[in-house]
């Protein structure tokens, strides 16, 4: 059940894995251990200060393990539910491995589940969210993004008055060209890859008026648009499940993009699938879900704004939040999501969440990661075809129809033509980290 070419792993120097293992997931780790000190100086009571303590002196082992490239042991059992997922998948395939040559999606995901053991087995920090502030802080400098999307979206969505049917479906296309793109490019702001990003480099991110779309819509190598397209409008009142990416301005867009498919009728069900904890630093949790809702509705993070923006934010909350009260809008986090399984093994490891993703319509996987375990995070040519590349998970009998959306930041690179990958190799080194050109991939599945 595996794919017929090798994984990509930190000794790799050839592959972006490399700089992430040895450099990357360090400083990463060393802004984390920044952001508890801060924390630890607004403390006040002695036994959460001691406990916060013994957090950061774990935090200080992971580093001395990542430097020293230690061997990869077992999680210890904090009564989690991807304790047995975890542990099951180290002895059975990653014993005696370190972080270099274990195979990096693995081993990247175990350094961020060992992050979260710091915290996990302390008696008051077991939650605490180590990118927390940082996914809020960029949140609140992406107002002019964020206020493009709201004063436009805000009202209900209507078609011009006196449109003829052909021109309703002239209109619903196009809307939904924009807004899966305007979901796709959501993911290009992954804090990761950003750190100390400037108020101009969010805003050129985040750039969604419709010319920039048409522009970089270019720049989208292997394109199912219109399939999917063609997927969507036969859909009614149907069911779509997001696996999310990034918290704050991605989770936002993915919102934006949801509202319009439950008000364009298309669906009247949608499921966001977040993590349960801190995750490639700016992964959605249910924390960051309720933050983003409730900071639309009731929050200042936007000194500059007008009232008419302040307004056009509550106005889409309040509507995302009835959404959610009328059960049309349901955040949820299996265990499986963070562990370091590929999508490959969903139907063997978390058969559960297999069967329940089998009665979506549609399942839309956001962003890098995602993308990296739909694959298996392997050496495959450019020009796999993408119902291949995903192995089981478009082949596996009710599978769903699975989308990719994502903004390409590490070495795997399939559905594109080999002639343009070739060329990108050739003229633009860095094309595969550089989160300037992206992927839509679709695969229509088996559905039962
Ligand atoms: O560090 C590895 C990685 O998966 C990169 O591929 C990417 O830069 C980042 O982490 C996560 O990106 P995303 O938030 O789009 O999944
Ligand atoms: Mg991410």
């Amino acid at each position: 059940n595996n794919p017929p070419w090798p994984a990509y792993r930190g000794y790799h120097e050839f592959s972006f894995a490399h700089e992430t293992m040895g450099k990357r997931l360090p400083t990463i780790l060393g802004k984390a251990v920044d952001d508890v000190i801060k924390t630890l100086n607004e403390q006040y009571e002695e036994e959460k200060i001691l406990d916060l303590a013994k957090c950061i002196e774990r935090m200080q082992t992971l580093m001395d393990d990542l430097h020293k490239n230690a061997k990869l042991r077992p999680i210890i059992d904090d009564g989690e539910g991807d304790i047995p997922l975890w542990n099951k998948e180290i002895a059975k395939f990653f014993r005696g491995k370190d972080f270099m040559n274990a195979p990096w999606l693995f081993a990247e995901a175990y350094k961020y589940r060992r992050l979260h053991e710091c915290f996990s087995i302390s008696k008051y920090w077991k939650d605490y969210d180590v990118f927390f502030r940082q996914k809020c802080d960029t949140f609140s400098r992406s107002g002019t993004a964020v206020f493009e999307l709201s004063t436009r979206f805000a009202e209900p969505f209507a078609y011009e008055e006196g449109a003829s049917e052909s021109d309703k479906l002239k209109a619903r296309e196009l809307l939904f060209h924009e807004l899966t793109q305007v979901c796709l490019w959501g993911n290009a702001t992954d804090l990761s890859l950003l750190i100390n990003m400037t108020e101009e480099d969010i805003k050129n991110l985040q750039s969604t008026g419709g010319e920039h779309l048409a522009a970089t819509e270019k720049n989208i190598l292997g394109n199912h648009l219109d399939r999917l397209w063609k997927l969507v409008s036969n859909m009614k009142g149907g069911r779509i499940d997001f696996v999310l990416d990034n918290a704050g301005f991605e989770l936002y867009c993915d919102c934006v993009y949801a509202d319009w498919l439950i008000q364009s009728g298309i669906a009247n069900e949608i499921h966001f699938h977040g993590k349960r904890f801190a995750w490639f630093v700016s992964d959605v949790t249910r924390k960051d879900w309720e933050w983003l809702l409730n900071s639309m509705l009731y929050g200042s993070l936007f000194p500059h704004a007008s009232d008419a923006e302040v307004q056009s934010l509550k106005q889409m909350g309040l509507r995302w939040k009835e959404y959610e009260r009328k059960g049309q809008w349901i955040y949820e986090q299996h265990p499986f999501w963070c562990t370091g399984y590929t999508f490959w093994s969903i139907s063997q490891e978390a058969p559960d969440l297999f069967l329940h993703l089998a009665g979506s319509d549609l399942v839309m996987f956001k962003g890098d990661l995602n993308h990296r375990k739909l694959t298996y995070d392997c050496q495959a040519p450019s020009d796999t075809p993408f119902d291949m590349a995903i192995g089981p998970l478009a082949s596996d009998d009710g599978a769903p129809p699975v989308a990719s959306l994502r903004t390409i930041k590490s070495d795997v690179v399939v559905g594109v033509p080999g002639e343009v990958s070739s060329k990108l190799d050739a003229e633009e080194p860095g094309w595969r980290i550089s989160g300037k050109y992206a992927v839509v991939l679709l695969s229509d599945g088996l559905p039962g």
